[in-house]
């Protein structure tokens, strides 16, 4: 068991891994700001975690750039290892406002890092993206590929990259992974957790989800002429819950390994067309889901599928969740909280 820092952990995928850490026997303090997330999230990890493991978790509400925070959350415990989630995710709202992504992320890891080091702690597991790796050159994407971001969210994460680059080659002793997720989507099979995106959605699951569930009209499809078998962009979808155990994985390797610098691409291996997501959805719901087919969406590229087989090999995981169940746990969600955790700013 070990006392564990989770930033942005009442965040979608924060949450669904706070829960698989508590599970296996992890102390917890959460740092969050609730930008782009609810408290509630938090209650709902204690109350799925029962009433043994569901008070080893501890909240912190604060802003990860602030080193008064950062310095009452390592205060909180003797913090062991840090898992690095906190952090703005949209790439549209990146391009529109580059400087608050490079604050929030780039900013915020550093002060994260600098507070680390003061309380030398030396193990961090950080939330990169498939996103660094661009359009890419061919697929399935190894972890060789180019890093070459083609938005200043991506470019956030190809410098926070860098950056724990660098303090491994300042100092021996860091234990360092960088997790580059692929897709996440699904959620909690109890139906209790999940995403819960402010606004209107900018990805296809949770947009999916909320037509599915009467919230939205329809789904617009972007693009059907891409060099794919159906027209309809590839994307490799991970279970947020098999992402999750790669977390666990990659910090149980960590703690028993030497120290060393990890870079993994986290993803199934599989591609999925957006018509087949939405097929695979449509059977989960039990209803058809209108959808138009309109043109391509800028900045989009036709199949992004990983190549898992360095995480397999070294963090003894793989996926265990299919299309079928991402469909069915997504829908256990959304059908049960129509409305997310609450009205927040939608
Ligand atoms: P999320 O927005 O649901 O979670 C992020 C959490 O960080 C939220 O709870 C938010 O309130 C918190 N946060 C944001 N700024 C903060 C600050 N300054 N101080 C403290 N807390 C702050 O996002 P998510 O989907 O759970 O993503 C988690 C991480 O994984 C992010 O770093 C994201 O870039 C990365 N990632 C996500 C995806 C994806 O598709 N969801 C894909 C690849 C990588
Ligand atoms: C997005 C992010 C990327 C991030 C990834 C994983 C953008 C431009 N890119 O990529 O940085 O790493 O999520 O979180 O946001 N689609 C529709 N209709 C919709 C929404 C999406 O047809 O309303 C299609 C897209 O064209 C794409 C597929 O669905 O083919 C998946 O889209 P999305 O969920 O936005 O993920 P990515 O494009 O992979």
């Amino acid at each position: 068991m070990s006392q564990l820092l989770i930033t942005g952990g009442a965040g979608f995928i924060g949450s669904h891994t706070c829960l698989v850490l508590l599970e296996a026997g992890h102390r917890l303090v959460v740092l969050d700001d609730f930008s782009n997330s609810s408290p509630e999230a938090l209650r709902r990890v204690q109350e799925l975690a029962g009433p043994l493991a569901g008070p080893r978790l501890q909240l912190i509400e604060g802003d990860l750039r602030s080193p008064a925070d950062l310095a009452q959350a390592f205060a909180a415990a003797p913090i062991e290892a840090v898992v690095h989630f906190a952090g703005l995710k949209a790439v549209g709202e990146s391009v529109a406002d580059p400087l608050r992504y490079w604050d929030v992320n780039l900013s915020g890891s550093r002060a994260l890092l600098a507070a680390m080091v003061q309380v030398g702690c030396r193990t961090i597991v950080f939330s990169s993206s498939a996103t660094l790796y661009g359009s890419p050159e061919s697929v399935p994407i190894a972890e060789t590929a180019r890093v070459a971001p083609v938005n200043p969210y991506g470019y956030s994460k190809a410098a926070v990259e860098q950056m724990l680059a660098d303090v491994c080659a300042s100092e021996p002793g860091w234990r360092v992974a960088r997790l580059r997720y692929f897709n996440p989507v699904g959620a909690h099979p109890s139906g209790r957790i999940g995403e819960d995106p402010g606004g209107i959605p900018n990805n296809l699951f949770p947009f999916l989800s909320q037509v599915a569930v009467g919230r939205r009209p329809s789904l617009q499809v972007f693009g059907s002429d891409w060099p794919t078998a159906d027209g309809t962009g590839v994307r490799d979808y991970i279970h947020v819950m098999d992402l999750a155990d790669g977390h666990r994985a990659a910090l149980e390797v960590l703690m028993a390994e030497p120290p060393q610098l990890l870079t993994l691409n986290l993803g199934s291996g599989r591609g999925q067309s957006v018509l087949e997501v939405v097929a695979a959805f449509e059977r989960a719901c039990g209803s058809p889901v209108p959808y138009d087919l309109v043109p391509r969406r800028p900045g989009d590229v036709a199949a992004t599928v990983a190549d898992p087989s360095l995480a397999e090999r070294r963090l003894a995981w793989r996926t265990q969740r299919d299309l079928e169940a991402i469909c069915r746990d997504g829908w256990a969600w959304q059908s049960a909280n129509p409305q997310g955790y609450g009205p927040r700013g939608d």
